[in-house]
């Protein structure tokens, strides 16, 4: 059963009424992302990968704001690779982010400008903190549902181009039932 997104609960008058924004990427959203490009051809296309449940009280680019948000990442493979977010740095490339798990099994896999990768546990109630600077991905490492929450600055922006060209000089590989980042 899916973790339920917190209620919204404010006295400050402006944030009263505001929704939660919801996004999913389905596999085909994930085109280029995983390594074994054939078995990602003879998957469903439409099949979902993740969704995201997000509380945006400012508008994007507000300097000093925080967002919240939650995701929802489906069990499953590609080939020997796990399921995971297409991932991103910052567009402000120095902001932050707060990690903590939910439920299920994950691995945040994480790298630097200078393209080192390292990756840490995540189960329900822990915490990760992503400096500046860092790469954030997350990859679901077990068979049922894995969500996570996060927090992070309200003029950080994505950038997405640097991974979808280059990607994470890493990856996390099944190998005899256990994770691996090769
Ligand atoms: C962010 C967060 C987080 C992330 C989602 C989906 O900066 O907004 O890191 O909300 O966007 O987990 O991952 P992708 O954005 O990499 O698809
Ligand atoms: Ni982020």
């Amino acid at each position: 059963k899916k973790i339920i997104f917190p209620e919204l609960f404010f006295t400050d008058k402006n944030l009263v009424g505001r929704d939660v924004c919801k996004i999913s990427r389905n596999l085909s959203d994930l085109k280029g992302i995983f390594a074994d490009v054939e078995a990602f051809e003879k998957m469903p296309q439409d099949k979902l990968a993740y969704e995201v449940s997000s509380f945006l009280p400012e508008k994007e680019g507000t300097p000093g704001g925080l967002y919240f948000g939650i995701t929802y990442l489906y069990p499953g493979k590609v080939g020997n690779e796990y399921m995971m977010t297409k991932g991103h740095y910052h567009a402000s490339i120095d902001r932050a982010e707060f990690y903590w798990g939910l439920e299920g099994e994950g691995m945040l896999i994480l790298m630097d400008e200078q393209r080192n990768v390292w990756a840490e546990r995540v189960f329900p109630g822990s915490l990760h903190y992503i400096p500046g600077g860092v790469a954030h991905r997350m990859a679901n490492v077990g068979s049922s549902l894995f969500s996570f929450a996060a927090c992070w600055p309200s003029d950080a922006g994505h950038n997405y181009a640097e991974i979808a060209e280059k990607g994470f000089s890493a990856r996390l590989i099944e190998v005899n039932g256990i994770p691996h980042l090769i």
